[in-house]
This record gives C-alpha cells, structure tokens and sequence, in this order.
C-alpha cells in the first residue's frame, strides 16, 4: 500500500488505503473502552487542530484521538486565532508550521484549502477535517467503520443520502467511496439542493423520498446547511421540508428490517430526522461518534508515524 502523507480527500485515495484505515480503526475501538485510555503510539508527537468552522464532533474526536494516542494537541479556533486580527490563512499555518508539528488538522469553508496549504507546507502532514462544501473525508472512514460493525460492510449495498446534497462534504466524499469501495448512492433532494450534473458520479437521483427507500441498506440524513445557502428559497419552509424529505417512523417502517439510520450531526430534529427516529434502536448515529474517535486515531498514527509496519 503507498503510505499516505497528507489526507485531503476520498478523491486521493485507493481502496487499499480506506481499507487500511477502516481496519487500523478498527484496532483503536477496544481502546476507548478501557478504564485507562492511554497508548504511547504518539508520544513526542505535536498536533495542531486549526478550525475556522463550527465544530463539535470533528474537533473533539481528532483532539481525544491523538490525546489517547499520548500526542501534545494543540486546539486553535477561527475566534481566537489572529486571522482576527488581518493575518492571512497563510501566514496563520506558516506561523504554525514553524512550531514544527508533526500534523495540521484544518477546517475551513472554502474548498480546496488544504491543498493550498499543503504546497506551503512542506514538512507538515495536512488533514483535511472538512473543506467548504468539496470533501470529509474522516466522517466517511468513520461511517464506513460503523457500517462494518452494523451491517458487515458495503460492498454491493445501497446507501441513500437525503437533504441538502448541494452543500454537503459529506455526501461528496460518500460518492467518491461508493466507487471505490462498490456501494451504490442514492441521493433524495428537492432541485434546488442538488448540484448540476450529480448523476456524473454514478449516484441515482430521487425527488420523492418514499420512491427511494425500498432496497436501501442505509438511510443517510444531512442536515440543511443554512449557513451555505446563498438564497432562502430552496424549500418552502421547514414544516414541508419535513414533511418531503424528512425521516420519520412510517419511512424507516417501509425500508427493510435490517437498514439503519445514520446523520454526521449536527442534527436539526425534526427538521431532516424526527426525534423517535434519531433515538430509536436502527439509530447508528452515536456509533458514528464513538467510531469517529477510532477512525482518527488511525489517520493521526498512519500520518505522524508509528503506524507503518
Ligand atoms: C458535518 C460537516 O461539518 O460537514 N458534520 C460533521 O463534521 N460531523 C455535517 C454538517 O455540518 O451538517
């Protein structure tokens, strides 16, 4: 397998390598279950948690993944960064570098930063923890890891993704892994939140949500991104939005018994998912948590060193 030395995207990577990490995350579960949470994989290791976007889940599990691997991680957020105070994203990230740590974990709202950053960089391994509406590619690695514990896996199932597909990372980085690793997407969105020319990547498109649930393995819910949406008619209102593309008891009842419900959160309830539905037993959603965790210890071991055989 080529060791990886950054990790913008699903788009950069093969299927032996999203299996690699899926199967090192695999390893760290048992981990974060023991009273004494602890591996001295990363010692004398520094990571610097750099996001210019709101973040709970992403920040957190990448800040408790390298602390449990005994990492020094460093959290800087947009408000309290002096990106305040004029400085450039570049200079922000050279002034970083220099420090010399061994990885950036970056989120930002514009696509593509990242890559940008990685040809400054140098010496740096870049993580990619959400760009703009381009790609996550952790949320995936941690999905398809709680996929293989719910389901076995996703080679030849379905996965329906509905809502806001237009601004989601996380729908984007799914397509690109459903090639990779042959599962087939379903998208469910009203016209206004899908992007032009979608169908390029293989994906079935649905406008009627109720058409698109028979056969699917996994129900995959986003949330409506309101802070991308450049103009506030791309659905009449949240009730009918609700009532077209939200998940609620008499959807989940008509997939089959096996299909599970999964959200990255944060989750609007009521709004894309209902609040029986997101507490119920098909309910993966804090699995997806709790592997989020795992997975990130993979990625911060396979990119700062310690993880190579
Ligand atoms: C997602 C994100 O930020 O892209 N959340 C996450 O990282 N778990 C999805 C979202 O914000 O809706």
């Amino acid at each position: 397998m080529t060791p990886l030395k950054h990790l913008f995207g699903i788009a950069e990577l093969d299927r032996a390598q999203i299996e690699y990490l899926i199967n090192l995350g695999d390893s760290f579960v048992e981990l974060s279950r023991r009273p004494i949470k602890k591996a001295p994989t990363l010692r004398g290791k520094t990571v610097i948690n750099l996001f210019f976007e709101n973040s709970t889940r992403t920040r957190t599990s990448f800040e408790i993944a390298g602390k449990r691997l005994s990492a020094d991680v460093i959290n800087i957020s947009a408000a309290t960064s002096a990106t305040k105070k004029g400085e450039t994203l570049l200079d922000t990230a050279q002034t970083l570098a220099a420090m010399q740590p061994h990885a950036l974990v970056i989120r930002h709202s514009i696509a593509g930063t990242c890559h940008f950053l990685a040809d400054y960089l140098p010496g740096t391994a870049i993580i990619n923890a959400g760009d703009g509406a381009h790609e996550h590619p952790t949320q995936i690695l941690t999905d398809l890891l709680t996929l293989q514990h719910a389901i076995g896996g996703m080679e030849g199932r379905v996965m329906t993704i509905v809502g806001d597909i237009s601004h989601s990372r996380v729908a984007r980085s799914h397509m690109l892994a459903a090639q990779r690793m042959g599962y087939r997407v379903r998208l469910v969105a009203p016209k206004t939140l899908l992007p032009a020319q979608v169908e390029r990547y293989g994906c079935e498109v649905f406008h009627d949500f109720d058409a698109a649930i028979p056969g699917s393995d996994v129900l995959y819910m986003l949330r409506v991104q309101t802070e991308r949406l450049t103009s506030n008619c791309d659905f009449p209102s949240v009730r009918e939005y609700h009532e077209a593309y939200g998940l609620n008891m008499r959807r989940l009842a008509a997939a089959g018994a096996e299909a599970v419900v999964m959200h990255p959160g944060p989750m609007n309830r009521g709004v894309e998912i209902a609040t029986d539905v997101a507490d119920s037993a098909r309910s993966r959603i804090l699995d997806q948590v709790e592997h989020g965790v795992a997975v990130r210890m993979a990625v911060l071991t396979a990119l700062c060193g310690g993880g190579e055989e």
